[in-house]
């Protein structure tokens, strides 16, 4: 079981190898693809005991009641989706059979040296965590279900697991969450990593079969979709670092991750025919297919030197948005192919925009193996406990720039801090949020924001001691307990509701 973590947990920062290797494609000058096809479908166990922390005076830039709701707020459409999110592995507990499960057992993989057995067992208590989360007045939540629960060993279908998981969905909507499903968030069955996961086109054909298993047999539950979770994270700490399973790096990791990528990038085109006509066929109501991408923002670290402007603009194509340009023009690009169309069109009817932070990129002579790409040091700025830094304007940067390339409806799938005393969090929210409002102001269809995270969970390597919740998580007991910043954003979205457009 649990060992000691003799590793250092990985920095979540962007990686010196990621952005290090050559693009032998010439990169693509910033498009205004057309795509008007804008979805305009914007919102509308066991027993855990649940404390509320008084909110202390809280909401201190959004005071005043509900019927006094900051400007900010009131730009916000009745219909906004104000979710938070979460992800399978790092929540529900109980999933014997995949890689993390495997790779957290080992000694020295993750930071605090404990596994993701249990983690918060969401699986378990999801009644008691969906009525604490309508209690605080979400109309979304950003969910995903783990394929290797679904078919733990090849072939082999668990119809029980599907069975919980619909009875999880139906909770939802009897609750009025919209539930937005992951079909893949990092971790995938260790008998499938073993044929070579990711990396090897061949196996592609058993991902879209548990795909839509999911779909023909949830699909009059659920019909919005984030596909696959950060294509750019995942094959980067996977198969470039090495802190995540397989464990890969080194050039043949490089070479790996290039073709993990490619294969998600077809993957997507595939599921978004799948999505869309298995919808069709089962008179299932119409969906809408995103995906949700990791996005920072990477600025020069000398605004005023060529080179980091340069450098940072590499930095920004390469883990930004050689990916999403080829799910958006259905070509293959940059480092993932030499422009061949593998899709007829878009293959996403919104962005989703993990954002977190933002990255000072400086040109450094000596590394050579990383593009000469190097990272500044964050600096004396705001951050969370894991270092980053809390830069809440990057928000709006991202989502201008993500939809001024694609035109397409925005998501913020993703936005949090670690931060265990929650002494930043209703500020990171406050802020960030009214950067959205921003966005709205000028006309940019924002569709929902969705909290990272819920619950406190397993963080990956960094395992639990990193603290994202809203909802702060005693792992011995199962105890939930809102933080103030949880009761301040149930205040919010109450005023938001209240006094929205
Ligand atoms: C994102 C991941 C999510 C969580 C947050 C903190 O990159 O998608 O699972 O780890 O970071």
């Amino acid at each position: 079981m649990a060992s000691t973590g003799k590793k250092k947990a990985p920095k979540r920062v962007t990686s010196k190898k990621s952005a290090a290797k050559k693009s032998a494609t010439p990169r693509k000058s910033a498009k205004k693809a057309a795509s008007k096809k804008a979805t305009k479908k914007s919102a509308g166990a066991g027993k855990a005991r649940v404390v509320s922390k008084k909110s202390a005076g809280s909401n201190r830039k959004s005071s005043g009641s509900a019927s006094a709701a900051p400007s900010y707020l009131r730009v916000f459409p009745r219909t906004f989706l104000w979710g938070t999110a979460t992800s399978a592995t790092q929540v529900d507990g109980g999933d014997l059979h995949s890689d993390w499960a495997h790779f957290s057992q080992k000694s020295g993989n993750i930071a605090d040296g404990k596994d993701c057995l249990t983690t918060c067992d969401h699986w378990n208590r999801y009644e008691e965590d969906f009525k604490l989360m309508k209690s605080m007045g979400f109309n979304a939540y950003r969910l995903g279900v783990d394929w290797s629960r679904m078919e733990p060993r090849p072939g082999e279908n668990d119809h029980a697991a599907l069975n919980h998981f619909r009875g999880m969905l139906e909770s939802l909507n009897k609750k009025g969450i919209r539930p937005l499903l992951t079909l893949n968030h990092f971790a995938v069955p260790q008998w499938w990593l073993e044929r070579g996961g990711w990396a090897q086109e061949k196996n592609l054909q058993a991902f879209m079969d548990f795909a839509s298993y999911i779909v023909e047999n949830t699909g009059d539950l659920v019909s919005e979709y984030t596909t696959i979770n950060e294509p750019n994270v995942y094959s980067m700490f996977s198969y470039m670092e090495g802190l995540w399973p397989p464990g890969i790096s080194g050039l043949s990791g490089y070479f790996k991750a290039m073709k993990v990528l490619r294969n998600m990038a077809l993957a997507q085109g595939k599921l978004y025919d799948m999505i869309h006509e298995t919808h069709a066929r089962k008179g299932f109501a119409s969906p809408s297919v995103g995906m949700a991408k990791h996005v920072r923002i990477f600025d020069p670290a000398r605004p005023d030197n060529r080179m980091d402007r340069d450098r940072a603009a590499e930095a920004e194509y390469r883990f930004n948005l050689m990916w999403t340009d080829s799910i958006h023009d259905g070509r293959l690009q940059g480092s993932l192919g030499k422009n061949e169309k593998f899709h007829d069109g878009p293959c996403w009817d919104f962005i989703g925009l993990n954002y977190y932070t933002r990255d000072k990129i400086r040109f450094s002579p000596t590394a050579f193996a990383r593009l000469f790409i190097e990272q500044d040091p964050v600096g004396d700025v705001p951050t969370n406990d894991l270092g980053w830094e809390i830069y809440p304007e990057g928000l709006y940067r991202v989502i201008h720039e993500f939809h001024e390339r694609y035109r397409l409806p925005v998501r913020i799938t993703e936005n949090g801090l670690a931060n265990a005393a929650d002494s930043k969090r209703e500020h990171f929210l406050v802020s960030h949020i009214q950067q959205i409002a921003r966005c709205l102001e000028e006309g940019i269809p924002v569709e929902g924001y969705y909290h990272w995270s819920f619950l406190d969970n397993f963080e990956w390597a960094e395992g639990y001691t990193a603290r994202f919740g809203l909802v702060d998580v005693d792992f011995q007991s199962q105890q939930r307990t809102i933080r103030n910043s949880g009761s301040a954003y149930k205040k919010m979205i109450a005023q938001a509701r209240k006094s929205g457009r």
